[in-house]
């Protein structure tokens, strides 16, 4: 059992730093930029409303039943065959292959704080120059922030929930989002503000493949950071009377509001520069830097808050991914925390200096496996293959392996009858039969 306690307004902070992470802000614009745009944004809003925010509330279900680690969970949750279920844990570990590479991308974040206050590229050729020289020759600028962004992230996990994680989520969110609102408030006012909600919001159904709809529900999953036991393991730590379908509503809104703010704010600069929107995972560190830099002293300014606020959010979700092990650690074997910590920071420390080293061309051959670099696989093997796996094994769970009369207890009085029998069918039937079918013609049919 665990003692500290987050605060009502503690947990959806925390569940909302969270899920408001780099996946908002670097991913969803950069994979809609390469998706076709509007199309691509239709479908992971259907996936959000239909099935992350359906096993958002059931992870938060499970949490609060149990108020134990996740592996704990679904050990004594399960009605029978507790010591079979309890494998379905497994999905702690998927945050150590996410925590691996999220740090990289964080420290690259910081690096870019540090260019945006200095010396912006001047033209396109320049700052892809400048972001692909960093990530494939610099290993020793990319290491050096690498372990900056470690190190703070493990500092804050070291002081615990209440003092570290809910506090750093009180300062960092509003922060986060008063930035946000700020560079909305300046892209409304520019040309490419209106094709950058065309691009968003009408769609092209010709851009759709079955890869545009995996990429789309891997995302949802990744946005709202289900399937891996992150938000059960915060919900352990949830005051008793919290409602789980209100904290879980807002949580899903927000998160999706500031991934469409993201997206609103980077293409109307991007339409507004005529550049491409397909510029991949370099998006925001190419393009972005560059149309800054046309606006001189401002552009300076613009650029510092936009890293800043990508940097808060990247920390504030950083500090979830790990903490499912880390509860693990501490319920099961009664290892400490710090203890925890340096096992699994030895972990992902080494997983983190690998996916590193896959994107140095010196070094990439070492760590690349079936022509894939390790950066990729990490990425990847989260994203569209563990964390829908734990969405389905959390769907079949809740929908199939616990009593219906149970779930039913847990929710009543956080809901209505009509809502309930929604969520309980897109959790029975289309959370599992969706999301296999998806995984299953992806893997196999391609
Ligand atoms: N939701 C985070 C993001 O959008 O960046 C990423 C994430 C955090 C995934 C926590 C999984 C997780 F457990």
């Amino acid at each position: 059992m665990n003692k500290a306690r987050f605060s009502r307004l503690g947990f959806i902070l925390a569940a909302a730093g969270s899920a408001v992470g780099l996946g908002n802000i670097w991913k969803f614009p950069y994979m809609t930029g390469e998706n076709g745009g509007g199309a691509f944004v239709l479908i992971y809003l259907f996936t959000i409303t239909f099935i992350g925010l359906s096993l958002f509330i059931a992870e938060v279900l499970l949490g609060k039943a149990s108020r134990n680690d996740a592996v704990s969970t679904f050990e004594e949750l399960a009605p029978k065959n507790g010591h079979i279920w309890k494998y379905a844990g497994f999905m702690i570990f998927t945050g150590l292959l996410i925590f691996s590479f999220y740090t990289i991308v964080i420290g690259w974040i910081l690096k870019y704080i540090y260019v945006s206050a200095t010396s912006l590229p001047l033209n396109a050729k320049e700052a892809g120059a400048a972001f692909g020289g960093m990530v494939t020759t610099e290993t020793f600028t990319q290491f050096a922030f690498f372990n900056l962004a470690f190190f703070i992230i493990m500092f804050i996990l070291s002081k615990g929930i209440k003092q570290g994680i809910e506090k750093i989520n009180l300062i960092l969110m509003p922060l986060l989002i008063g930035i946000l609102l700020a560079l909305l408030l300046y892209a409304t006012t520019l040309n490419g503000f209106s094709q950058a909600l065309d691009f968003l919001f009408v769609p092209d159904w010709s851009k759709v493949t079955s890869t545009t709809i995996i990429k789309a529900v891997g995302h949802a999953f990744f946005t709202l950071s289900v399937g891996m036991g992150t938000i059960m393991t915060y919900a352990a730590s949830l005051n008793k009377d919290a409602n789980i379908v209100r904290a879980s509503a807002s949580v899903a809104i927000l998160d999706t509001v500031i991934a469409l703010v993201a997206g609103i704010v980077i293409f109307s600069f991007v339409f507004n520069a005529g550049a491409e929107p397909s510029a991949g995972p370099g998006l925001v560190f190419i393009s972005l830097p560059t149309i800054f830099s046309s606006f001189g002293i401002l552009g300076n300014i613009f650029s510092v808050s936009f890293f800043v606020a990508l940097a808060f959010a990247g920390i504030t979700s950083a500090v979830s991914i790990i903490e499912p092990g880390v509860l693990y650690m501490n319920t099961r074997f009664k290892i400490s925390r710090i203890k925890s910590l340096v096992i699994l920071g030895f972990i992902t420390y080494g997983m983190g200096t690998m996916a590193l080293l896959s994107n140095v061309k010196e070094y990439a051959s070492y760590v690349t496996f079936g022509g894939k670099g390790f950066f990729d696989i990490l990425d990847f093997a989260s994203s569209s293959i563990l964390m829908p796996l734990g969405g389905i094994i959390i769907a079949i769970f809740v929908g199939y392996v616990m009593q219906k009369e149970r779930v039913y207890s847990l929710l009543k009085d956080h809901t209505n009858d009509s809502i309930f029998n929604l969520w309980y069918f897109s959790i029975k039937y289309i959370t599992p039969i969706g999301v296999l079918a998806i995984m299953i013609n992806e893997l196999f049919f391609k």
